[in-house]
């Protein structure tokens, strides 16, 4: 546990140290396009070391969005060949809607297509994000206002929305600039606001997942599925509220969502242990032999970063030098120093931990995720550019 006096000594990474990782990264993910050009990164290493796979699941767009993100750093013309080639799986993907029957396209396409359309003007990024959104569209439920993440449209089982969706909302968003329907807005407008209400519990932890009546729409009660406890703070999905909070004030104005923001980061900021690397749910803390989740702290960096965006100077310099100490403890504790070590970029990522009270086997623990490679890319570049998001 912290309190926030005691988080304001911890050192903040300089501007030079944070230019000098990104340009490492950059160099990291340039070197493993021979093997992942035409094949993809899955969603996580085994023993340190990704395997190439096919454009499956719901993590594909991290790689891709790397070698983005790579790309606005170096400029160079192999990345940019290598992000184009992967934006055509993306549209051969969608158009043949291989494993889009979710509600991850938004993690799926905002790295990859609509970054390649905003970089490059590409427009097989543009029709491929187009209907990404099109196909998350499909799954708005009437009935309680919400976007239902997995499994068959209406199932009882899973008529239930979930935090990391608010990630998958600026597609929406994207898709309503650029082709004009106001629809796309709308409904992730109404999902947001549903969202908000319904997984932020009083002490500003949140639930992972939330239920509604199939038949009625009213709300049933929040269920984990990735962290420990149905009751507890499982720390990616926090950090999923942090940065989605972030990204739909940007897109609505609401002032309720700068409150919603500041109340999830400081949750986070003072469940942190020692070293500011969490532990993949607050339950755990100091002592704990439990595996770390290092993405999580990457992602609600770019969620303070962009925040940061819209508040007052006093209110941004917070955010960005408390932004700024979690990525210096990441770089510290979890960059890739040694290629032999892994191919990845930020060890001790955790992608799903089975528990007595959850629902998952175990999947990726203590190795790199794809999403912390990528926001730890993307908090690098944001701490040293001034980023246009690809979200
Ligand atoms: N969105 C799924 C996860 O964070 O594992």
């Amino acid at each position: 546990m912290q309190t926030i006096e005691r988080l304001l000594t911890y050192p903040e990474i300089t501007a030079g140290e944070a230019e000098r990782l990104r340009g490492h990264a950059a160099d990291i993910i340039e070197g493993n396009l021979e093997q992942f050009t035409d094949a993809f990164q899955p969603s996580n290493s085994t023993n340190g070391f990704y395997t190439p796979s096919g454009n499956t699941t719901w993590t594909t767009g991290f790689w891709t969005g790397e070698i983005w993100l790579a790309y606005e750093k170096t400029g160079s013309s192999r990345l940019r060949a290598a992000g184009e080639r992967q934006v055509e799986s993306f549209l051969e993907r969608i158009r043949n809607k291989v494993d889009v029957a979710h509600h991850d396209m938004g993690f799926l396409y905002s790295p990859s297509c609509v970054a390649a359309w905003k970089l490059t003007g590409n427009e097989h990024a543009r029709e491929a994000a187009v209907l990404a959104a099109d196909n998350l569209m499909e799954r708005f439920q009437e009935k309680g206002g919400f976007f239902q993440a997995w499994g068959a449209l209406g199932a009882e089982d899973n008529y239930r929305l979930i935090i990391d969706c608010l990630l998958n909302m600026p597609l929406l968003f994207w898709a309503g600039d650029v082709t004009g329907n106001p629809d796309y807005r709308q409904k992730a407008a109404i999902h947001i606001q549903n969202a908000m209400k319904y997984v932020i519990r009083p002490d500003h932890s949140t639930y992972h997942t939330y239920f509604f009546d199939p038949a009625t729409g009213e709300p049933r009660k929040g269920v984990t599925h990735q962290g420990y406890r149905d009751g507890s703070a499982w720390a990616r999905g926090q950090a999923w509220g942090i940065y989605g909070a972030a990204l739909s004030y940007s897109r609505l104005k609401n002032p309720e969502y700068i409150d919603i923001f500041e109340k999830l980061t400081d949750f986070f900021l003072t469940h942190l242990p020692e070293d500011l690397v969490p532990y993949w749910d607050f339950d755990f803390q100091d002592g704990s032999d439990e595996p770390r989740d290092s993405s999580a702290a990457a992602a609600a960096a770019c969620g303070m970063l962009e925040m940061a965006k819209h508040l007052s100077e006093q209110k941004a310099q917070y955010y960005r030098s408390m932004a700024a100490r979690l990525v210096r403890a990441l770089a510290e504790h979890c960059a890739v120093r040694d290629s032999r070590e892994s191919n990845g970029l930020l060890l001790h990522g955790t992608y799903a931990k089975s528990s007595p009270y959850n629902t998952c086997p175990d999947l990726g623990v203590d190795e790199c995720t794809s999403w912390g490679d990528y926001y730890y890319m993307e908090a690098l570049t944001r701490l040293t550019t001034d980023w246009d998001p690809y979200w």
